[in-house]
């Protein structure tokens, strides 16, 4: 459920008719609705039975500040990949206690960036990054918290770019052998205090008996752990639930949470999830103007830089007409933009009644698009803009030319 609706054939954005945004911002624009997002956030947050389990905000999905700001706001903490997002999540001032930083090649910069603001915990994948954040650690002489990230071999389905916890996939530890040693190696550990056992089995799943089947694996792999003296301190199933895009028809995170606290929730651990999706995806669309049109192509001023799924993973969005509800017109478009490769396209085979110069919306577009943008054919990156309730705000200007060679030396001749 999300707050884009067609009110008299104009599309709005809560109360924002989405035309007003064309024309004060232009297109390309991602426009962002912060009702959505605190629906989506509070439909986990409001769900768990106990107040100490923690919602991590998967910052890799949409990490704008403005958004990043709605959700902690009302308690989420962050999930984070890289020094960039750490550096995001501390801008906006995140209580460090609720920040989680995952990922398979954390630098030393990094952990050190990570140690010194006592976060809650890396999720380790190996033993050799064990080591490593301890001799960070000894070297700050501040102590750091890990949770040790397993791969539960449970097949998750989906594409498979986006599954992660089979066997041979390259996160996670699979070797429960190897778990227990570095568990062992972490417990006696003077600067590293080991408090949690994590997992993440994929994105855009649909079912929840993955989710189940490696809660069960994390249970019992808790067990053995905590018989070593361990008190672990939480388990955190990751992020991974699936949204509509076009048609599908994903469990709600409200069941997600039952179906986790069925198997977790008398435990003496807390519970950690870190929803990306599930949050961002409904809460943002992108606009897009109709350029030309030519046989049956929608020639569009966005394009592969501004969102990649199609491109990448052959995604397929829902595109509506901003200014028109019928989906009546028997043209089958294929949505393309201005950038020299094939693979360069928005949606193919829609059928949607369009003529030049109208906007589009490429629904669902919130998780994984701004975020995933680049300059590819020098192309400026497009705006972000919030919406919240009648009022909008450009969160993130579009990029100008000079923005473009910012970082690069021009040669004197
Ligand atoms: C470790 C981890 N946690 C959370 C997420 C968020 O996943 P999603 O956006 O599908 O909820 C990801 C994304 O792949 C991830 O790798």
């Amino acid at each position: 459920m999300d707050y884009f609706a067609y009110k008299d054939n104009k599309l709005f954005c809560e109360e924002v008719d989405l035309k007003s945004i064309c024309d004060k911002v232009g297109t390309p624009a991602y426009v962002y609705s912060k009702k959505t997002l605190e629906r989506h956030a509070n439909a986990y947050l409001k769900s768990f039975s106990s107040a100490n389990n923690l919602i991590c905000f998967s910052v890799k999905s949409l990490s704008n500040l403005s958004v990043l700001n709605v959700l902690k706001k009302i308690g989420c903490g962050f999930d984070i990949v890289s020094g960039g997002e750490l550096h995001r999540v501390l801008t906006i001032k995140a209580d460090p206690n609720k920040i989680i930083f995952s990922g398979v090649g954390k630098s030393e910069e990094e952990i050190e960036y990570g140690i010194r603001n006592r976060i809650l915990s890396f999720n380790i994948e190996s033993g050799s990054e064990l080591k490593r954040i301890e001799s960070v650690a000894n070297k700050l002489n501040i102590n750091a918290s890990i949770s040790i990230r397993f791969n539960p071999e449970v097949d998750s389905g989906g594409h498979d770019y986006i599954t992660t916890g089979r066997k041979g996939d390259k996160f996670g530890i699979s070797s429960l052998k190897e778990v227990m040693q570095i568990a062992e190696y972490a417990n006696k550990s003077k600067s590293i205090n080991l408090v949690g056992l994590a997992c993440h089995i994929g994105s855009q799943i649909l079912n929840l008996e993955s989710y189940k089947t490696a809660a069960e694996k994390t249970v019992e792999l808790a067990d053995k752990i905590n018989a070593l003296g361990v008190e672990l301190k939480f388990l955190d199933m990751g992020g991974g639930l699936g949204v509509p895009y076009n048609g599908e028809t994903p469990p709600n995170p409200a069941d997600l949470v039952r179906a986790i606290e069925d198997v977790m929730g008398n435990r003496r651990e807390n519970i950690v999830l870190e929803p990306g999706r599930t949050i961002s995806a409904n809460a943002g669309t992108l606009l897009t103007s109709v350029e030309y049109i030519k046989d049956n192509f929608l020639i569009v001023d966005s394009a592969m830089n501004d969102l990649l799924r199609p491109s990448l993973y052959g995604a397929e969005h829902d595109v509506w007409n901003i200014n028109n509800s019928q989906k009546t017109s028997t043209n089958n478009w294929n949505i393309v933009g201005p950038i020299c490769e094939s693979s360069d396209f928005i949606r193919k085979n829609i059928t949607l009644s369009a003529k030049e110069g109208d906007v589009l919306a490429v629904k669902t577009a919130g998780a994984y698009g701004f975020v995933m943008s680049s300059n590819y054919n020098s192309r400026r990156r497009c705006a972000e803009v919030l919406v919240d309730g009648s009022e909008f705000e450009v969160v993130k200007r579009r990029e100008s030319y000079a923005d473009l060679l910012n970082l690069e030396e021009v040669p004197n001749d």
